[in-house]
């Protein structure tokens, strides 16, 4: 067959929905995780996987254990499907750009504590321009790390940016961890606890992988201390705090994942010695993605919506640290 042939008979047969799949089974190293990402049932990739192997004649994939691989044919197609898809996505951003910030999808991917935060960022914005479509992923800090390299979002949230200087990070909003337990517990009100006695409690701590528990370990290990081996890791900060409510333990999480129940319901904050650890939340992006209008018009709103989301936890952190002051001087009286 001449090229031309060649190149005609292949535009017959190939689709983008078939590159589309081989393209996520490639870089995801897995049928399931593939049909995860695209809502198709497994069955439908491998159907797809298969005519897409005819149509080329040669196999895509090898099985070597429990693990695929990509063969030598499979590694030229990925780097053609790459190219390919940057361009639709080129497309994408310059049809946005004809048409402005009228219409469009901003894709987010956020860090689990900031889910709190962005659901009413993405409200408010969504009211200033009603024919923008979100798509949101809450993932935690090393996931989002893996999406940034791979440029699958227009923008992320999280709590530290990578330090090489491919990423540009806009710092959003501060994001104090604080020492959280149920409200009956009795070290609720006891002025300047020692980090080590914090230790002695049963402690919740977030899977590997997230920025807070990272957090947490940093701040132990320059005070010489270690969280007990002994410990409850939870994948979701939703249910380290219904543990901490059922008084199953202590944990440090975001003071923004009070944002419903506040700091005076069922879950009260402790006054801990080195405590908070205050991090900051960024919004970032690769810096050579070109961001589309609706992306920077987001990102504006953001950096300035931010302002007033960190006014108001400042507000709460100094209604903390006025309890605080209260109760040393309670224990001082006494
Ligand atoms: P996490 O991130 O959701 O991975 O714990 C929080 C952060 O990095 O601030």
């Amino acid at each position: 067959m001449t090229r031309t042939n060649l190149v005609s008979e292949l535009a017959r047969h190939i689709t983008l929905r078939q590159l589309q799949v081989f393209e996520a089974v490639a870089r995801l190293g897995s049928f399931t995780r593939a049909a995860e990402e695209l809502y198709l049932a497994q069955p439908t990739v491998s159907m797809q996987l298969k005519k897409l192997t005819d149509t080329i004649s040669l196999p895509l994939f090898e099985q070597v254990g429990i693990r695929i691989h990509l063969t030598e044919t499979g590694r030229e197609l990925y780097t053609v499907c790459k190219e390919v898809f940057n361009n639709l996505t080129n497309l994408e951003t310059k049809i946005a750009d004809i048409k402005g910030v009228k219409s469009g999808l901003l894709k987010l991917a956020v860090i689990t504590s900031s889910k709190y935060l962005v659901p009413h960022l993405l409200g408010q914005f969504g009211r200033l321009h009603p024919g923008i479509d979100f798509s949101l992923n809450v993932e935690n800090r090393e996931h989002i790390l893996e999406r940034i390299s791979r440029y699958e979002d227009d923008l992320c949230i999280l709590g530290q940016p990578p330090p090489e200087s491919e990423v540009e990070a806009h710092p959003l909003v501060p994001n104090p961890l604080v020492a959280m337990a149920s409200c009956n517990h009795p070290l609720v009100g006891v002025p300047n606890i020692p980090l080590k006695q914090l230790l002695d409690e049963p402690f919740i701590l977030r899977e590997p992988g997230s920025g807070t528990r990272d957090a947490i370990n940093r701040l132990l290990t320059s005070k010489g201390l270690r969280i007990p081996v002994a410990r409850m890791e939870f994948a979701s900060n939703e249910a380290i705090k219904q543990a901490v409510v059922a008084g199953l333990g202590i944990s440090i999480l975001s003071l923004h994942s009070l944002a419903l129940e506040g700091t005076s319901g069922p879950i009260a904050i402790l006054d801990v010695q080195g405590l908070p650890i205050n991090r900051y939340w960024y919004l970032v992006h690769p810096k050579n993605k070109k961001l589309s209008p609706v992306t920077l018009a987001f990102l504006e709103f953001a950096k300035m919506e931010g302002q007033n989301i960190a006014n108001k936890t400042e507000q709460k952190m100094e209604k903390i640290r006025k309890s605080r002051a209260y109760n040393n001087k309670k224990q001082k009286n006494k």
